[in-house]
């Protein structure tokens, strides 16, 4: 196996050797675990305003025939699908059924700050909480976990995350795939036990590049099959991982066309043949079976994609389709999906700069000794999360840039703003340019090493928020700080 070197990080031995011996630090990704693709994908339960959910130990696998523990919200690993009309209100009873906090966090619902699951609202264990909210954002795919600081990584790892989209009469006029022509995805890598059971155990290195499991999972289910007609599909994809990302694309090499991305429809669609998707992503996408040049039958794949793949960038099947059916669909792709208004770089009152990444200073002050964390070693500007402190005050409705400076880095961070959608400006180094599924509104974006990004936004939501990097182990080591827009 490949040391801490592999991943270029600038720490010094010596500052790692004080915590633990040298094992400890591997920090490479586990080679996948090839799947059979012989169990159907599972359908995650629907639910709507109402529903109650609870975070509680249960048993379960992500492999068939097999159980061992994990946590869920209802029955299973994950929670349901929450689907919701814009403008209604919704109010999801939630009790804390495990043994210490947790609480839910609506990431990518333009929730009030009260509502929204900052690391500061707890729920103890044993107590309940109505969340409560009107849904006043375009159609779209959200998600919902839990956000206790330190301890994300691990509730998200053992099962607690779930879908929530959020429906309007706009979307439905452009006759999207639905029903049955409409799969919800969460993807997921995780490591299990001998009993099939969940493992969370980060060794201090794979704090640094993110916990990566080695049997990917859709919908809760390892190498799984979905048979499907010739014709053409919606997938809602979720990248629900802890770190890792995946490099969408068919074993085919065939196109297929984005249509959204995190805060609803695109303008227009975009066809691509591969999509870079991190941790906290949403991508809607359109597949036409009956366009492919099959044989009965396509996997959805991650590519390799450049860098080294001590950060699993290895390729390796996701799920399998099966076009045993066929049939046609009178579905036309419309060339206009919705209007988004541009927010003009040229309005911003002002622009932030956040160095993001790695950060020796004020190492000194870290507990080394604690085993599950670098005690922030990745930080925001300098600072890991403090509760109480205000990092950015930003006046209510100010339009302003932000950017996420990783370009002397050299590992990827996903960033993720509560509390606002953002357009991406631009992308200078690495990649260099806006990729297909950036084209809408986002509240995450994936600054790979070499990457300096900016994003606009109007702060038109009052109150205490976070932003931070949505790799989850980065996130639990303080890589998050606090804005207030007041
Ligand atoms: Cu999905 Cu603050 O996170
Ligand atoms: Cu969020
Ligand atoms: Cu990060």
């Amino acid at each position: 196996t490949l040391g801490l070197s592999t991943v270029g990080l600038a720490v010094s031995e010596s500052l790692l050797s004080g915590c633990m011996d040298m094992s400890e630090m591997n920090a490479v990704a586990p080679d996948i675990m090839q799947g059979a693709f012989t169990t159907p994908l599972p359908t995650p339960e629907m639910a709507v305003s109402g529903t109650s959910l609870n975070a509680h130990g249960m048993s379960g696998s992500v492999m068939p025939g097999k159980s061992g523990s994990m946590l869920g919200y209802r029955n299973g690993i994950l929670g349901p699908t929450i689907r919701a009309e814009r403008g209604s209100v919704v109010t999801m009873p939630f009790t804390n059924g495990l043994t210490g906090e947790t609480n839910i966090h609506w990431h990518g619902l333009l929730v009030p700050p009260a509502m929204d699951g900052h690391p500061e609202q707890m729920v103890k264990a044993g107590q309940s909480f109505n969340y409560t909210f009107r849904i006043d954002q375009p159609a779209g795919m959200a998600w919902y976990h839990p956000h206790p600081h330190m301890e994300t990584g691990r509730q998200v790892f053992m099962g607690l995350a779930g879908m929530f989209i959020v429906e309007s009469p706009e979307e439905r006029a452009l006759k999207l795939p639905s029903g049955e022509y409409e799969i919800p995805m969460v993807i997921q890598d995780k490591r299990v036990d001998a009993s099939g059971g969940l493992v969370y155990n980060p060794t201090m290195g794979e704090v640094m590049i993110g916990y990566m499991g080695d049997t990917i999972t859709v919908n809760g289910a390892h190498a799984p099959y979905r048979s499907v007609s010739s014709r053409t599909y919606r997938l809602r994809v979720l990248n629900g991982s802890n770190a890792r990302i995946y490099n969408l694309a068919l074993s085919s090499g065939d196109p297929f066309t984005v249509i959204g991305s995190d805060g609803g429809l695109l303008p227009s669609p975009e066809p691509v043949t591969n999509l870079l998707l991190a941790p906290g992503e949403r991508a809607d996408l359109l597949l036409d079976f009956g366009k492919m040049n099959l044989n009965g039958e396509v996997f959805l794949q991650s590519n390799p994609f450049s860098g080294a793949d001590s950060q699993g960038r290895q390729g390796f099947k996701i799920m399998k389709f099966v076009v045993d059916k066929t049939e046609s669909d009178s579905f036309a792709l419309p060339l206009t999906l919705t209007n988004i208004p541009a927010l003009s770089a040229a309005s911003a009152a002002k622009t932030r700069t956040f160095d993001i990444g790695i950060s020796m200073e004020g190492s000194g002050k870290h507990k080394m000794g604690k085993k599950k964390s670098m005690a922030g070693m990745h930080t925001i500007n300098g600072k890991t999360f403090s509760m109480d402190r205000i990092d950015e005050a930003v006046p209510l409705n100010n339009v302003e840039i932000w950017e996420f400076n990783n370009a002397n880095g050299d590992e990827p961070h996903p960033m993720h703003m509560h509390g606002t959608f953002f357009q991406i400006v631009s992308r200078a180094g690495g990649r260099n340019k806006i990729v297909a599924h950036e084209k809408g509104w986002k509240d995450t974006v994936l600054v790979m090493p070499g990457e300096s990004v900016r994003v606009i936004t109007k702060f038109e939501r009052a109150g205490k928020f976070v932003f931070h990097c949505h790799n989850l182990e980065h996130e639990d080591d303080g890589m998050m700080l606090n804005f207030q827009v007041s």
